[in-house]
């Protein structure tokens, strides 16, 4: 079957002014609760109070609420909200690309992160393409996450993991502060800490000629939701990372901010709050970073390692050659190896959709 194929490299060749961009706008949500039941609307939505310092990131690690998330969830908690949104309004929610925010951040960062692969599927419906992750493949990354040996003297890839989610706990309210009591908010430090519960934005947003329909969760907002649909939401992105000591470790710095930026970027996230640790899981201070002042940071004052122009520039010139590239139904392979500087994308299913649509959505849309 016939293999076509998008170069990244030389990524100089998308430097310059940027494509247009819009402003991704919320137009819908839904949330998983701790049994990680499925509902519209905003019930997991949390608010951000920081955490009282220095932090303890250990403690409750022998209750962990884990979530197991080995079965393949697909497209389907997206594609129910933009059914429930079209019955809604009685209008179609058109796009060119539907989405999870989690695969338009890996092709986004794909300029500066040769390193890494990704494989996900993709089928054409009605004009539109979806795309999802390819279960097995983020299966197969996931063992050998596992089985990577740590340095003596580090803690284990299970107990920074947990790090980053006692910090959500640590750092987050369930309603907003004026209706929280001082004891519920000490009482923080002695909540189980369980990953299940997520609010998840939808999004409407674009890149060059590319619209695009993108869910992803979000932690906490700053404040409250505004009354106005129109107004922008005050999102916050929580983040642990290891304190800076040296030169290395702030090139390693630099490197996991294109990963924040790239996230919080594409759902419209505007601020990111960084619990800075040591090795032992404490976090001892806190940095509060606009997200869309760190390219121009590293540029400026980092190692330069990256160039969030150069990386919307990417992404809008390789979506529209998707939008070129996949035009009939069937199952596409959209896949990039590691270390490899090309993005390849080749049919692995002549006809249907796969898994990637569920009949729900499939039924609903021949229907409308
Ligand atoms: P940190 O990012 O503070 O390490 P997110 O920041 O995207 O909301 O994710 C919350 C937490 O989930 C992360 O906190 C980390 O603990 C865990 N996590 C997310 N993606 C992960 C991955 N690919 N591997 C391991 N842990 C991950
Ligand atoms: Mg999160
Ligand atoms: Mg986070």
């Amino acid at each position: 079957m016939s293999r076509a194929i998008f170069d990244i490299q030389p990524v100089n060749r998308f430097g310059g002014s940027n494509t247009t961009i819009r402003r991704p706008k919320e137009i819908a949500c839904f949330s998983y609760d701790q049994d990680r039941h499925f509902a519209l609307g905003d019930a997991s939505i949390a608010y951000y109070y920081p955490p009282s310092l220095p932090a303890d990131l250990n403690l409750g690690f022998d209750t962990f609420q884990k979530l197991n998330d080995a079965a393949d969830e697909h497209l389907d908690a997206l594609l129910d909200t933009i059914i429930a949104l079209e019955k809604d309004t009685g209008k179609k929610c058109e796009a060119d690309i539907v989405t999870w925010r989690g695969m338009m951040t890996k092709i986004l960062t794909a300029p500066f992160d040769m390193m890494n692969g990704f494989e996900m599927n993709a089928t054409c419906f009605q004009g539109t393409i979806f795309i999802e992750e390819n279960n097995a493949y983020k299966n197969q990354q996931k063992e050998i996450q596992r089985n990577q040996r740590m340095p003596p003297g580090m803690a284990s890839q299970e107990l920074m993991m947990y790090w980053g989610y006692k910090f959500e706990v640590l750092s987050v309210l369930r309603k907003p502060w004026d209706s929280t009591s001082r004891a519920e908010i000490e009482g923080r430090q002695d909540e189980v800490v369980n990953n299940s519960a997520q609010y998840c934005s939808v999004v409407k947003t674009g890149m060059g000629s590319v619209r695009m329909v993108l869910g992803g969760e979000v932690d906490a907002v700053w404040d409250c939701k505004p009354e106005r649909k129109e107004d922008p939401i005050h999102w916050v992105e929580l983040k642990t990372s290891a304190e800076i000591r040296n030169d290395r470790d702030m090139f390693k710095y630099e490197r996991k901010l294109l990963k924040f930026w790239a996230q919080s970027f594409l759902l419209g996230v505007p601020k990111i709050i960084v619990g800075f640790r040591d090795q032992q899981g404490i976090v001892h201070r806190l940095e509060e970073l606009d997200t869309a002042s760190i390219p121009g940071k590293v540029k400026k004052v980092g190692k330069g390692s990256w160039d969030g122009n150069i990386c919307i520039n990417f992404a809008a010139a390789f979506l529209e050659w998707l939008k070129q590239t996949i035009k009939t139904d069937g199952t596409w392979r959209i896949r990039k190896l590691e270390k490899s500087h090309v993005i390849e994308v080749f049919k692995v299913e002549e006809s249907g959709h796969g898994d990637i649509l569920s009949a729900a959505f499939t039924t609903w849309r021949s229907e409308f």
